[in-house]
């Protein structure tokens, strides 16, 4: 039988492209690679397995394949870059020797878990809707049947949760063809004041109503961006409809667009689109979340506002179809300044 020695076996499992460790006949740690001691931290070489490796999966499963031979697989769990992380471990018997290894599985773990959150918040979210739908539909039937005052303001309300449930249904429906075509740029030239001219007057009366006044300034010259149309509609549409439902407060929303000039985070040219409200604000440890699906500040004045959560993660989406940047800057009771960055067209 060929012995090796400890650097010969550290030399060949330097070149295993994941995480490695090889334990001796004497249940010693014989070598790891440089993967392994960044992930576990380095020292292990020499001491018994069961002292250096404290986590009861890793163990079990090696004193599995000393015992038994053959081949085991455990999951590992720890924590990587600050993070959580989910690896697979695999334990096989190398002739005498054991031979660990440990694939890196928290991407497949993450998404799975996102998964799983989505479809319980979309179900959430058609749950109330729903339930409000069967309970109005059970008094029509019943108690309201002869009130015709009760029956108006019922269907009333069943029509608010109709319209409810249809534009979550069309946010995601968006959501989804988004996710499709994010990768493809858009290729016409939109002039963004165009854009922001059929957004405004379709806001109009839903500023008025809010008691707020929209104001929107574009550069004399026209602003061109590489872009779909129906698309930064729907950007503009979504922030200049936050700023006047969160930010109603402050009675005045400022929407401005700079001319193009070199913008170092795109290292390109390209202009910067600035929504300003002066409202409520948001508080700093929410901004970085604003763009998770369903995420909301308070969700029960969202609800109260016919929010489903989903208007900024299509924003996001749309921005960076665009290659462009969005930007959230806030302060609590001064207002919101939330900044769209388009590469110029
Ligand atoms: N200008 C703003 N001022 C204060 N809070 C804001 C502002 N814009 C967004 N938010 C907060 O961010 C949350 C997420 O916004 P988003 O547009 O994604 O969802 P929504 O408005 O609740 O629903 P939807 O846009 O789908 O109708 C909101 O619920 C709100 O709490
Ligand atoms: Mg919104």
């Amino acid at each position: 039988m060929v012995l090796l020695n400890g650097r010969a076996v550290s030399e060949f499992i330097d070149a295993i492209p994941l995480p490695a460790a090889v334990i001796g006949e004497d249940e010693r740690i014989l070598a790891t690679n440089q993967a392994f001691d960044l992930l576990l931290g380095s020292g292990f070489v020499g001491r018994h397995y069961i002292t250096a490796l404290r986590q009861p999966s890793l163990i079990d499963a090696i004193e599995h394949v000393l015992a038994n031979g053959g081949a085991m697989n455990a999951t590992f769990l720890t924590r990587s870059n600050g993070a959580d992380a989910t690896y697979e471990l695999h334990v096989a018997q190398a002739g005498s020797t054991v031979l660990i290894t440990l694939a890196d599985r928290t991407d497949a773990e993450n998404a799975g878990r996102m998964r799983t959150d989505f479809i319980a918040n979309v179900s959430h979210e058609l749950r109330t809707p729903l339930t409000a739908l069967i309970g109005f539909i059970e008094t029509l039937r019943g108690a309201a049947r002869e009130d015709p005052a009760a029956r108006d303001r019922f269907l009333g309300i069943m029509e608010q949760e109709a319209g409810r449930m249809t534009r979550l249904v069309d946010e995601l429906m968006t959501l989804s063809r988004l996710e499709e075509n994010e990768r493809r740029r858009p290729t016409d030239q939109v002039a963004l004041s165009d854009v922001l001219r059929v957004v405004s007057q379709a806001l109009l009366p839903i500023a008025q109503a809010a008691d707020v006044d929209l104001t929107i300034d574009v550069p004399d010259l026209p602003v061109t961006v590489f872009g779909d149309a129906a698309q930064l509609q729907q950007v503009f549409t979504n922030l200049i409809e936050n700023a006047i439902k969160y930010g109603a407060q402050g009675n005045k929303v400022v929407v401005t667009v700079a001319p193009h000039r070199l913008i170092k985070r795109l290292r390109a040219q390209g202009t910067t689109i600035m929504v300003q409200d002066f409202g409520d604000g948001i508080a700093s440890h929410h901004i970085t979340r604003l763009t998770e699906r369903f995420y909301r500040v308070d969700s029960h004045r969202s609800r109260q506002v016919g929010g489903t959560g989903l208007g900024l993660a299509i924003v996001k989406h749309i921005v960076n179809r665009h290659r462009g940047r969005l930007a959230v800057t806030s302060e609590l009771g001064a207002g919101t300044i939330v900044t769209v960055t388009l590469p110029k067209g």
